[in-house]
């Protein structure tokens, strides 16, 4: 629905006068068609700043009328009756179109984060992203102001030669030999693993991935026909060739540094005996290193494609968890041809990222600010990761175990008792508590990830507290 709309306090007509017409305005416009599930009462009143009896007696009026009605184990929805089903012969039948075509829907909950994400006064506990207040917007700016240079015409769907050259220099400082020509630039990590869901891989193919996994949160290899096989326990040989067996698998997904949700970061021997497994299968690797620059004390081993000699990596990495996702870029280094096929279904998607996000993030790589700006963030976030610590202590020490993470933005904490975290989750909701729960990244049902990114020290102190009680109370 439209967030931005809010009655008039200074209005002649009622509140609930003017929702009741904003209501109907929707339905009549067939922005909300029949059987159109209007947002939960209390949703309803936050987003239009009144008491939720406005919207109640709003709702009461658009029901008596024959707007709306009230199904059971449904809520509220746009009735069957109402001047839409009037006129249903000339109008398209929306709801099945929307439930059509062949990109699946986000998981319910993942939708319910995303919604609740934009409420101003939720407390973020889970959110896999820089705090505002640490986002290099002054520097960004900057580099606007001081260059004549930009150019609003299309790029190149690889992006442009002076990211390309920026990143692939910034790679060899990782150990990762590449040329502008392996480079490519893409909006966010995210288009990474759709561009090589439906360029590289067949439909009913399959792809490895961890347990838990940050692909299980997100639905884009499903969505492109492709399985993905949750490798339980280590990354073993045996592991990988059985499942090569039985499951007609293409690649393996691995974020080995600082993973999603874990923050768990793989030792180097590790590494080389996963790239010795997979060499032996012929299974390629997809790396995926979004988080690789934010180690505390010391860094970690080198990306398993600087250790790669059969030349078997496509490494992805991002601006979006350093400098600000807003930005949308983020970059793919693979062979030539895996380059070329890549950057053209980019051109037929979207004809390549924008301009001024590709300007900004190669001057900062390029005048030693992006250098900068990771110094002080690796401070930071180790500050907020102790801060976090302690406080997981002092209200967790009896509910939940979990590792130290080296770097990156997760606490993945393992419940000791089980507790149903769909209810859980709703809630924290309720207490106006944003987390996000192990079931999205895989069959965990006693784990939640926590971030110590994004909210402030006061919310991570109120946030905990209050989710610890919450979590007695369920033990209780
Ligand atoms: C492991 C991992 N890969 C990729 C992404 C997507 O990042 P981007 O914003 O660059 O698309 C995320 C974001 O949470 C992530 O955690």
């Amino acid at each position: 629905m439209d967030n931005h709309w809010k009655p008039s306090k200074q209005g002649a007509l009622p509140l609930y006068q003017q929702i009741y017409e904003f209501i109907q305005k929707q339905i009549i416009s067939g922005n909300w068609p029949v059987g159109y599930k209007l947002p939960p009462q209390r949703e309803l009143a936050d987003n239009f700043q009144v008491n939720r009896s406005t919207v109640v007696y709003a709702l009461e009026e658009l029901k008596a009328d024959g707007w709306i009605e009230s199904q059971v184990g449904r809520g509220t929805v746009v009735c069957q009756n109402t001047w839409s089903s009037l006129t249903a012969g000339s109008r398209a039948d929306w709801k099945t179109y929307v439930q059509s075509g062949t990109h699946l829907p986000n998981i319910q909950m993942i939708q319910e984060i995303n919604k609740a994400e934009f409420s101003p006064t939720i407390i973020r506990l889970g959110t896999g992203e820089l705090s505002p207040s640490l986002l290099p917007t002054a520097m960004i700016q900057q580099a606007f102001a001081e260059t004549a240079a930009l150019s609003l015409s299309y790029p190149e769907g690889k992006g442009s030669f002076l990211l390309r050259k920026a990143v692939s220099d910034y790679l060899q400082k990782k150990g990762i030999g590449t040329t502008p020509n392996s480079i490519m630039i893409v909006s966010g990590a995210i288009q990474a693993l759709q561009l090589i869901s439906v360029g590289l891989l067949d439909q009913n193919s399959a792809i490895l991935t961890e347990s838990p996994s940050y692909l299980n949160s997100i639905m884009v290899f499903p969505s492109a026909g492709i399985r993905m096989v949750p490798l339980n326990g280590e990354l073993s040989f045996s592991a990988i060739s059985r499942a090569k067996r039985l499951h007609n698998t293409a690649l393996l997904y691995t974020t080995p540094t600082f993973h999603n949700p874990t923050g768990y970061c793989m030792a180097e021997t590790k590494r080389m005996e996963l790239l010795e497994a997979c060499a032996k299968e012929r299974m390629p690797i997809l790396e995926d290193d979004v988080y690789g620059d934010l180690w505390f004390d010391s860094p970690p081993p080198p990306p398993l494609k600087a250790l790669d000699k059969h030349g078997n990596v496509l490494y992805v990495g991002s601006m979006s968890k350093v400098l600000g996702p807003g930005l949308r870029i983020g970059f793919i280094a693979a062979p030539e041809p895996v380059i070329e096929r890549l950057a053209d279904i980019k051109m037929q998607t979207d004809y390549g990222s924008s301009t001024l996000s590709q300007f900004a993030v190669a001057k900062l790589l390029t005048n030693g600010q992006y250098d900068m700006h990771i110094e002080k963030m690796r401070h930071e976030l180790k500050v907020r990761r102790d801060f976090v610590q302690k406080l997981l202590s002092t209200y967790f020490a009896d509910l939940a175990v979990w590792e130290q993470p080296a770097g990156g933005f997760y606490i993945w904490l393992s419940l000791i008792k089980d507790i149903p975290l769909q209810l859980l989750f709703k809630k924290a909701l309720q207490h106006g508590i944003l987390i996000n729960p192990g079931t999205l990244y895989g069959n965990f049902n006693s784990h939640i990830r926590l971030s110590y990114s994004y909210a402030s020290f006061e919310e991570l102190e109120e946030g905990l507290i209050t989710l610890a009680t919450i979590i007695r109370s369920f033990r209780a």
